[in-house]
């Protein structure tokens, strides 16, 4: 299947998002125009990539096991979706391996869970990192987490001195390539080179970074190439249940597989098993086909637009944002407002004197604009800008779900296709809710913390084809 992405312009992108003219209902019983400002959780779905899932629907087969002639077309799309995967982010496949997961998540686990890890060995991670790129190497050995500096970044003077500190010990310095907090990039490629020098290995999560910045994790003898990496499908506009996990062959080819079952053997007896050959000996199971097929469509519609440029236009629309919303009163911005030309567009804020969950509903009930609050699944960074250490939070927390002064921040964050008139509306709601001039009474649930406000109903316009009034949903951990 052949992309028919040639010659996409910047402008064109806003066009292919689906839902970019969704009209939602406000407080005062008009419409407006759903403002998505909420793309570092999840991006919304390019056109192509559901034009492209339908043009491969016809030819889809399970894969690498039939000889049918759908099952060898769909083997080989399949096959092709790893290359532009790993090609995305400049990996040289004759040394390199793509793995698919359902997300960043779920490739960090598996990456974890193939390291031997030895009883003394040490992880070396920051402390901005979102709790996918934390938790799972705690599983296994000993985390340091590195210092934050007071405009947001990493302490690199810090990072240095723990891998000297810990030389001989550091099995792998595992850090983001860009916050979902701040937005702040981390100089990767530095960090790889001292990591090499102490004789360990890099991850990088670059699930913030890969919609925004052009990667490329260099040939594997570069004393600066990232060792492994991943990304997720649904942060870069194909929300179909794919993570990319990219690492040497020559890691993922030793020993067995994290996952074991069908696809990732070559030979079973009772009482032996050899491994299969790569990338099936680490994709456990049915494949994800279809999910695929969408991501490989949408970096060739970021890549034919450039990535370069999407940069380029995503530092304009937040040179545009950050000094508008200074000039509001009673507004924090975490992290850097001045040069922020090492960052991707996520500005994480607060409200003088107003819950973060307060201020999110408001943008939401009456100015149809979706963002985000809370702790963005990256609690030691966020209390680390707030100020606010683990023993006061965890009073707080312990008190009660209505307390309005749980730590957290509202997080405005932009995509490819948001552009200046997004920003104006934000920022006119965002004075409305400063000058008290939002029209709702805000009723804070001691539950879920959660707020509403009487004469509106989110779903009563919109209950989609499976609603069942009877259901009530469990409240759900946050996920950002
Ligand atoms: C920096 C970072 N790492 C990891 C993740 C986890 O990604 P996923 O939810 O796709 O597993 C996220 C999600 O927000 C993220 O922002």
């Amino acid at each position: 299947m052949k992309s028919k992405n040639q010659g996409l312009t910047l402008e064109s992108l806003r066009d292919e998002v689906i839902g970019i003219d969704t009209k939602i209902p406000l407080l005062d019983g008009t419409e407006r125009r759903y403002v998505f400002l909420d793309n570092a959780a999840s991006t919304p779905t390019f056109r192509s990539v559901i034009k492209c899932i339908e043009e491969f629907l016809p030819w889809y087969s399970g894969v690498h096991r039939g000889v049918g002639y759908k099952a060898v077309v769909a083997t080989n799309v399949y096959e092709q979706t790893h290359r532009i995967a790993g090609e995305f982010v400049g990996a040289d496949l004759n040394d390199n391996v793509v793995l698919f997961g359902k997300n960043t998540t779920e490739c960090v686990n598996k990456l974890a869970n193939r390291f031997s890890f030895k009883a003394d060995d040490v992880v070396i991670s920051t402390m901005m990192e979102h709790h996918s790129n934390d938790l799972p190497w705690r599983k296994h050995c000993r985390v340091i987490h590195v210092g934050i500096r007071p405009d947001g970044g990493v302490d690199l003077d810090m990072l240095k001195t723990e891998m000297k500190k810990h030389a001989g010990k550091v099995k792998l310095v595992a850090v983001s390539g860009a916050s979902n907090v701040t937005g702040i990039c981390n100089p990767i490629y530095d960090i790889a080179e001292w990591t090499h020098a102490v004789g360990a290995k890099i991850f990088v999560d670059a699930a913030q970074l890969a919609a925004h910045r052009k990667i490329n994790i260099l040939p594997n003898d570069d004393p600066r190439d990232i060792d492994f990496i991943a990304y997720s499908a649904h942060k870069i506009y194909a929300p179909f249940g794919i993570g990319v996990l990219v690492g040497p062959k020559e890691f993922f080819a030793l020993g067995a597989p994290d996952l074991v079952g069908g696809g990732t053997v070559s030979y079973v007896g009772l009482d032996e098993v050899e491994w299969g050959n790569l990338p099936q000996k680490e994709e456990a199971g049915s494949p994800n086909v279809v999910g695929a097929v969408a991501l490989a469509e949408a970096i060739t519609i970021l890549q034919s637009v450039g990535m370069d440029v999407i940069a380029k236009h995503e530092q304009k629309v937040l040179e545009y944002a950050i000094p508008r919303m200074k000039k509001l009163n009673g507004i924090r911005i975490y992290g850097p407002t001045e040069d922020v030309s090492n960052k991707v567009g996520v500005i994480p804020f607060n409200i003088d004197g107003m819950d973060h969950a307060l201020v999110s509903t408001i943008l939401s009930v009456e100015g149809g604009i979706g963002v985000r609050n809370g702790n963005f699944c990256a609690q030691p960074y966020m209390r680390k800008l707030l100020g606010v250490t683990a023993e006061e939070e965890k009073m707080k927390r312990a008190a009660r779900c209505d307390n309005p002064s749980l730590p957290g921040m509202v997080r405005a964050s932009f995509g490819c296709y948001n552009n200046e008139e997004d920003v104006d509306i934000f920022l006119d709601m965002l004075n409305r809710i400063i000058r008290k001039e939002y029209r709702g009474k805000y009723v804070i649930d001691s539950i879920t913390g959660m707020y509403s406000t009487d004469g509106y109903e989110p779903l009563a316009a919109h209950r989609f084809r499976f609603f069942d009034e009877r259901f009530v949903p469990t409240k759900s951990e946050e996920v950002a």
